[in-house]
């Protein structure tokens, strides 16, 4: 069926995946990846789409509603996909004003365009849907209650190590109640009750998921896996905030975007999927791997860079543990991740010291200002 897709933030980390699945798998698509381009986006995540006859780039802010509703006549817009936001915890902590604008004024402008448009139409919202990507932060941070030696409830398909053990008794359901600590996860937070009241009040098909920690290739170097594999290779110190004993749940960024195509298809409306692999790792062991499997890539002894590790003042309000459950999408659409986690990372170290080009174009200029004001002086 000839579709004409809009996926925002196509630009950024996991929209640049998205994308490229979509324009590869669905040729008779219209793929119109609308991305204003902010210190996140880049165009070169995109390099090997640009040129195909179903993709088409738009430079826009998701906060324009005059220009988001002409795109959505002009291009007779079906579907969205809606991954644009500004992403990263710590520049929230110091910036909130702008989480709040694109991720909540942003999504309520794309929200209230397509309504004007789609209930404009003869069929309104038949064959519609307005899809919004959210995150595990918006349910909060869980306890570490698992004493020593006690087995888990789950174990992962994800992960070959140890690691891969729950470290704690409960986890994140689509049922969990919302409790945002960060003004990123209020944001977020906030726009998923926008997206569920356009629902609820005028009938839009909509449908929410919540995603744990990506990790990959084009992740922008300012998250744990890249800015630590970057430092690693140019032996800077690894900022490890608190005592490195966070837990986060880590999602090879493919097996997302696969979430996300079958979702979008065949998602139950105003359903709500959580995304994950059931693979929880504390920072410090992550850390220690990512920096074995550089330290070897590059031909140095194994954990010869471990002295690299640099205990810095703990992120304000830093989230203990999160865990997701994804039983309902593997149970309800036989979804599950296709890699375990030890392979992910060897490729996505690989992935990155085969592109140090792609690093250094980020990694100059502006990046240099923002790594000083971050890290400098510590
Ligand atoms: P990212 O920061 O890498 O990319 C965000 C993209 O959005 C960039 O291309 C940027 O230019 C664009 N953008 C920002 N503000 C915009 C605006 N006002 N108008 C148009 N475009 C704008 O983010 P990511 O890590 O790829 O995350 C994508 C989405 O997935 C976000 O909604 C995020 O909350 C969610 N998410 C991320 C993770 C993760 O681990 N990275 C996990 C779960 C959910
Ligand atoms: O859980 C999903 C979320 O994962 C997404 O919604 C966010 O967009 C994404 O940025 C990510 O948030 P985190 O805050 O978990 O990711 P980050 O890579 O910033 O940090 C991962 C962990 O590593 C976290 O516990 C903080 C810690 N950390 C991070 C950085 C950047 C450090 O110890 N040192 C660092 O320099």
């Amino acid at each position: 069926m000839k579709r004409s897709i809009v996926i925002t933030g196509g630009a950024g980390f996991i929209g640049s995946h998205v994308v490229r699945l979509f324009v590869n798998k669905y040729p008779e698509y219209n793929i119109i990846n609308l991305d204003k381009l902010t210190y996140a986006g880049n165009l070169a995540n995109l390099k090997d789409v640009e040129q195909c006859p179903n993709y088409k780039f738009v430079r826009m802010d998701i906060c324009d509603f005059e220009a988001f509703y002409q795109l959505m006549q002009q291009e007779k817009v079906d579907g969205i996909i809606h991954l644009a936001a500004e992403s990263h915890v710590d520049r929230s902590i110091k910036d909130p004003f702008t989480f709040a604008r694109t991720n909540v004024m942003g999504t309520l402008s794309l929200l209230q365009a397509a309504k004007l448009y789609w209930e404009s139409l003869p069929e309104k919202y038949e064959g519609k849907r307005f899809y919004h990507i959210s995150t595990d932060e918006v349910y909060g941070a869980l306890e570490m209650d698992r004493p020593e030696g006690v087995e888990p409830p789950f174990t992962t398909t994800a992960s070959s190590s140890e690691h891969h053990l729950a470290y704690g008794s409960e986890f994140f359901l689509e049922t969990t109640k919302y409790n945002p600590h960060s003004p990123y996860s209020a944001s977020k937070a906030s726009s998923d009750h926008f997206v569920r009241a356009y629902h609820d009040t005028y009938g839009m098909p909509t449908v929410v998921t919540n995603c744990s920690n990506n990790y990959g290739p084009y992740q922008f170097p300012e998250k744990l896996i890249p800015l630590f594999i970057n430092n690693i290779r140019h032996r800077r110190p690894l900022p490890v905030y608190g005592k490195g004993e966070n837990v986060r749940d880590w999602l090879y960024v493919e097996d997302h975007a696969r979430a996300i195509d079958l979702i979008f298809h065949k998602g139950t409306v105003a359903e709500t999927y959580n995304i994950g692999g059931f693979n929880e790792w504390k920072n410090i062991d992550i850390i220690h791997t990512v920096i074995r499997t550089v330290d070897r890539l590059l031909g140095r002894a194994e954990g010869e860079d471990l002295d690299l590790i640099t205990y810095v003042t703990d992120r304000l309000g830093h989230d203990a543990r999160y865990a997701i459950d994804s039983s309902k999408l593997q149970r309800e659409l036989g979804w599950e991740p296709s890699l375990q986690f030890e392979e992910g990372i060897e490729r996505t170290v690989r992935w990155y010291l085969d592109n140090e080009e792609w690093l250094a174009n980020i990694t100059s200029g502006e990046y240099e200002k923002y790594y000083e004001s971050m890290y400098g002086g510590r």
